[in-house]
């Protein structure tokens, strides 16, 4: 469907489903009906400055992609131009394509408040409301102006964010007396509550010991079952475990100017990433020589 189309039409979202996306990619193992974005010569920039370039990703549904890579390589800027995060940094803006589902997610025509619920996200804190934890978890479907059958909706956000059996019992009670691990399923609940296709998540383990890590990554896995997710880390171990794909992220020094500019250096399957990637500034990166 094209943006005038977009415009005018009340389900885009269903529709978007329908688009056929630019780019097939069936040479790198992807399917052609089921590539949710398609980012070609994308670059994201903080006023002048380029923040990172270079991204050129196809995202598989209902895989787990992990973007990696050293600290301020860009990694959180591209997270948040998938779902129109960076609109709210007034000095942002992208250029190059970004489509999802084959439409172009930056035509000023589609409706960022949709494309956030479409695409949900989970931040590396945890940061639930001062309000119950169903609260917490209805606030999205409440915003969207759903009255019926919440408790329905809560229910199922907590069992997919393998939270319910521990809070079954004390729902009314506040959010913030959780543990962090559990505060951090909450936020996946919440995300998933809004029904999603989409889940970016930007190191959502950093601040978690690693027993609740582990329960994280557990659901992750459960979790792609029914939707595509883009996960930031730092962790390599993590990207190695979790991952169908991975894409390192570097960053170059101009010399003249001293700017640092990120950039997608490569992408391809995790397997091949991290055993055999082609480039070897990849390969200095896992291999630990280069931070
Ligand atoms: N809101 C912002 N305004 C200006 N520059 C930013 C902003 N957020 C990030 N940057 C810059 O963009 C670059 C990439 O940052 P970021 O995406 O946070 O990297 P990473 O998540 O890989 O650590 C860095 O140079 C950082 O300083
Ligand atoms: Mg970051």
């Amino acid at each position: 469907m094209n943006a005038e189309e977009i415009a005018t039409d009340d389900s885009v979202v269903t529709d978007m489903a329908d688009a056929v996306p630019a780019t097939t990619g069936q040479d790198r193992g992807f399917v052609a009906e089921d590539i949710v974005f398609d980012a070609s010569d994308l670059s994201v920039y903080y006023g002048d400055f380029r923040a990172v370039r270079d991204v050129n990703m196809l995202i598989q549904r209902k895989e787990i992609t992990a973007l990696i890579g050293p600290s301020g390589c860009g990694k959180s800027t591209v997270l948040r131009s998938f779902n129109r995060m960076n609109d709210l940094i007034p000095t942002a803006r992208v250029e190059g394509n970004l489509l999802y589902r084959g439409v172009d997610l930056y035509d000023p025509r589609v409706d960022p408040v949709e494309v956030r619920r479409r695409i949900g996200m989970v931040f590396q804190k945890p940061n639930p409301f001062p309000k119950s934890i169903y609260d917490n978890v209805a606030y999205g479907p409440r915003v969207a102006g759903r009255k019926k059958g919440l408790d329905d909706v809560v229910e199922s956000s907590l069992k997919k964010a393998a939270l319910w059996d521990e809070v079954k019992d004390r729902l009314q009670e506040s959010a913030i007396g959780m543990s962090g691990g559990q505060q951090q399923r909450l936020s996946i609940a919440r995300a998933i509550a809004s029904d999603p296709e989409v889940l970016l998540m930007d190191e959502p383990c950093s601040a978690l010991d690693p027993i609740a890590t582990a329960r994280i990554e557990e659901l992750m896995a459960e979790l792609k079952d029914e939707y595509t997710i883009l996960i930031v880390t730092h962790n390599m171990q993590q990207a190695a475990r979790v991952s169908d794909r991975t894409a390192f992220f570097s960053v170059e020094v101009d010399e003249t100017s001293d700017r640092r500019t990120g950039l997608l250096v490569e992408y391809t399957t995790t397997e091949k990433l991290f055993s055999n990637p082609d480039d070897e500034r990849t390969e200095n990166y896992i291999t630990g020589r280069f931070g």
